[in-house]
């Protein structure tokens, strides 16, 4: 990603995160709607779901000019995902189409092309470090 890419996602990420418990629950709709199936995998509740999820990439947003310092955590959480929540791999492509999808619905006019550009590098890096935690050492 380049600097500028990185600094979009920052700003356009400030501006959702005032209104990320609607953008969870944009999300969640979007993703089920997508995917129907994907709703039974979870089975705590959505909101405090959704906090989780805001607050992780969050954290991913705020490390992404040092994205191998969180590498581990990221590893780990997808580890997670695969074995006790037996997320299958292929699900990763859904969330991340819910995921700009909600981010166009949050920003609206400022979810320009190079936002957008930026955001799918993101997300992609993202999921890459969760699908890659599988096979990583514990
Ligand atoms: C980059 C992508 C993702 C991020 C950042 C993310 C983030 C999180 C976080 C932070 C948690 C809570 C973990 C904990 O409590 O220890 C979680 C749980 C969960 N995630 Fe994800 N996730 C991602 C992708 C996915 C995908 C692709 C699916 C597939 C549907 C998924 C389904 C779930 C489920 C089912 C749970 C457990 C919910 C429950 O406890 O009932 N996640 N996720």
């Amino acid at each position: 990603m380049t600097p500028e890419q990185v600094t979009l996602v920052k700003e356009s990420w400030e501006k959702v995160k005032p209104i990320s418990e609607q953008a969870a629950e944009l999300f969640y709709g979007r993703l089920f709607t997508l995917d129907p199936s994907l709703r039974a995998l979870f089975k705590g509740d959505m909101s405090e779901q959704g906090k989780k999820l805001m607050s992780t990439i969050t954290l991913a947003v705020t490390s992404l000019d040092r994205l191998e310092t969180i590498l581990p955590t990221v590893q780990a959480l997808g580890r997670k995902h695969a074995v006790e929540y037996e997320v299958p791999d292929s699900s990763y492509a859904t969330v991340g189409e819910a995921l700009i999808w909600t981010l166009g619905q949050g920003l609206g006019d400022d979810f320009t092309e190079d936002v957008k550009e930026a955001w799918l590098l993101t997300y992609t890096t993202l999921s890459g470090a969760m699908l890659s935690g599988k096979s990583a050492a514990a």
